[in-house]
């Protein structure tokens, strides 16, 4: 079964979402650990009721971003991951510690990548009049919010649509997309190549007919 490392920030309902996919046996995965650089980062009580062991490694105790990159890398590595998994973890990563878990770290992203990368995604398509909006699923690579993306959801930008409602509309399809990419990368169907996530349909062998 698929070790999975998630890193949060925050409220943690894509954690959630894959927790219930894990629970259910949908995912043939385990989640070791989830770590956040936030102590109230509610995705931690979420960690706890399900069992699942967590840690706190604090931004603000450490004086460079490699130096705190380091360290987590180190307690990352110490769960001997086979999959890391972002689910609302607001931090830029270094390029030495993207470079460790090159294919296999996994992030979402509140936009149709390659557009709006960065923050306030949901203002920014709003105020952009866009018709569609959605969230990304890609590969993690040195250039942010650029790595090669899997699946994307698509949702509609409605009349006096604001942030919030956008993007709890947004959520929702979160919900669907992270736990189904994370359940491919556990069944081995799915591998970053070069620049390009790969998926296996993995058809079946073919008949033999007489
Ligand atoms: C999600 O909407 C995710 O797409 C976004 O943070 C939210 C976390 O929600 N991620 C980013 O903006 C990454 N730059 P959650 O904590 O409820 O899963």
């Amino acid at each position: 079964s698929t070790r999975i490392v998630v890193l949060i920030s925050g409220s943690g309902s894509n954690l959630q979402a894959i927790i219930d996919h894990c629970q259910s046996g949908d995912i043939q995965g385990d989640i070791v650990s989830v770590i956040s650089n936030k102590a109230d980062a509610f995705g931690l009580t979420r960690a706890e009721r399900a069992n699942i062991p967590t840690q706190v490694l604090s931004h603000k105790e450490f004086d460079s971003r490699e130096a705190y990159d380091e360290q987590l890398a180190k307690i990352i590595d110490s769960c001997n991951p086979d999959l890391v998994v972002l689910a609302g973890f607001m931090r830029i990563l270094t390029p030495s510690l993207v470079q460790k878990f090159k294919g296999k770290m996994l992030n979402i992203h509140p936009s149709l990548l390659p557009k709006y990368q960065g923050l306030n995604t949901h203002q920014r398509a709003i105020d952009a009049n866009d018709e569609y909006h959605g969230a990304s699923v890609h590969f993690v690579t040195e250039e942010l919010d650029g790595g090669p993306v899997v699946v994307q959801a698509k949702v509609p930008i409605l009349p006096n649509d604001t942030a919030d409602v956008l993007a709890q509309r947004v959520h929702k399809q979160e919900h669907v997309i992270y736990p189904l990419v994370v359940k491919w990368f556990s069944e081995h169907r799915l591998t970053m190549e070069a620049d390009y996530a790969v998926f296996d349909n993995d058809p079946l062998p073919a008949q033999g007919v007489d």
